[in-house]
């Protein structure tokens, strides 16, 4: 078992609350590598404040940037300096992958590591890219860290990536950018596009279909940000909400990137009322509320696109899921092997310790719904994301354990002060 053990309870009766939730992770990382590439002072306020997040912050430091608090004064990525010694990337794969792609076009050479699961996850999906731009860049024989990026002058080309992932997109987009000449690049389409809104919103990159995204290299512009907030921390409250028939849950000023929010569509699929109002724009960026009600819910499936737009999310959905009225089928979601844990295992045996019953597939998972869920102990496994599940298992089995639940801190710190707080309003 997995040390640091805390039990939450979920008492009987609705809830209704209005909250707001941190920062965005994803943007949170984004905010300060782009005010670290570009020469000046920038200002990002309400970032994200858990683990991860501080990763890409002292890395920044290691690289001769200036961070006090949302205050960044960067000589600009030309004047990054080498590091000594190898960078801690801790759990946030985003760190590392970002990083070595705004490291490509650095004339030094670095080496990326992180704790033990993030030395497990596959990297080798970033050196084919990144070497296609001119940087050399280096893995395990199995594919994993040590990433070793010896960046160099980077020349645009036509760059291919055949796997959704956001993260390797945004590491190309973040080389290219100082590249001589315009890159091309291709992906799956439908999944967060963070990076590619901001380059849009700075004149330094735009779409010309669906699926190809055009990098014209120059400088980033120092700026301001205020980062919205994180709607896949908001999901556990959401997902709570939507498990009883008497609750009801809304998230003010949450970033609402169409490719975050295919929880809410899974959510109004089982049933659960959703609403969603758009309220503003930060950077490119929709903000606003969202509000769901719990309902008699029933199952569903997702996968293809829906899948991609929800895969953090899954789950936390599978745990709805098993309460729901029917079976729910999660395919076309193969990749969660690859995150913090393997998460199509995690999550069966999540369900299944709570009295559900769920299967792994291939590409996914299968949970029969139908279930009464029962107290439970269960291992979070070091995953910041199968631990908040398993609290929100609470809300329909009464009482959870959750071993190692302190890995929440990753993205959510105060997570289970947030969640008791929402239990606990009427
Ligand atoms: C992220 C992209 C996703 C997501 C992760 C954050 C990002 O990973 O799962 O939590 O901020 O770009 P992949 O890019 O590996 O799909």
């Amino acid at each position: 078992m997995t040390p640091g053990h805390e039990v939450f309870a979920a008492g009987p009766g609705g809830f209704a609350a209005t909250v707001s939730v941190p920062g965005d992770k994803s943007l949170s990382h984004r905010a300060l590598l782009f005010a670290a590439m570009a020469a000046g002072e920038s200002e990002i306020t309400g970032a994200a404040p858990g683990d991860d997040v501080a990763a890409t912050a002292a890395a920044l430091a290691r690289l001769g940037v200036a961070i006090d608090g949302g205050r960044v004064s960067s000589p600009g990525v030309e004047g990054w300096r080498a590091p000594t010694g190898p960078i801690d990337c801790g759990n946030s794969g985003t760190t590392m992958r970002l990083l070595a792609g705004a490291l490509a076009g650095r004339p030094f050479e670095t080496t990326l590591v992180g704790d033990a699961s993030l030395m497990r996850r596959p990297m080798a999906r970033l050196a084919g890219p990144l070497e296609a731009l001119g940087a050399r860049v280096s893995v395990s024989p199995d594919g994993t860290a040590p990433v070793v990026v010896t960046g160099g002058p980077l020349r645009g080309a036509d760059i291919r990536i055949p796997v959704a992932s956001a993260q390797v997109r945004s590491a190309v987009a973040l080389a290219a950018l100082q590249a001589e000449g315009r890159t091309s690049i291709d992906s799956p389409p439908g999944f967060r596009d963070h990076t590619e809104r901001r380059l849009g919103a700075d004149g330094r990159g735009r779409w010309v279909s669906a699926t190809r995204f055009l990098v014209d290299p120059g400088p980033i512009l120092p700026g301001r940000f205020r980062v919205p907030g994180d709607p896949s921390s908001a999901a556990f409250l959401l997902a709570a909400a939507a498990m009883r028939e008497d609750a009801r849950v809304t998230v003010r000023r949450m970033a609402l990137n169409p490719g975050r929010l295919g929880f809410l569509e899974v959510l109004g699929a089982m049933g659960a009322c959703v609403v969603v109002e758009t309220t503003g724009n930060e950077g490119g960026e929709p903000v606003g509320d969202v509000t769901v009600t719990g309902g008699p819910l029933s199952g569903t499936a997702v996968g293809g696109a829906l899948a991609v737009r929800c895969l953090d999310e899954i789950p936390v959905l599978a745990v709805v899921a098993g309460i729901a009225g029917g079976p729910t089928r999660f395919s076309d979601a193969g990749e969660l092997r690859a995150k913090e844990s393997d998460r199509i295992a995690a999550t069966v045996g999540l369900v299944t310790a709570l009295g559900g019953r769920a299967r792994a597939l291939p590409d996914g998972l299968e949970v029969a719904g139908g279930a009464s869920y029962r107290p439970a102990e269960v291992d979070a496994g070091g995953d910041h994301r199968i631990a908040m599940a398993a609290a929100v298992a609470a809300t329909a089995a009464g009482r959870v354990g959750v071993a190692g639940a302190s890995v929440a801190s990753v993205s959510w710190p105060g997570f289970r002060e947030a969640m008791e707080a929402v239990w606990s309003s009427r």
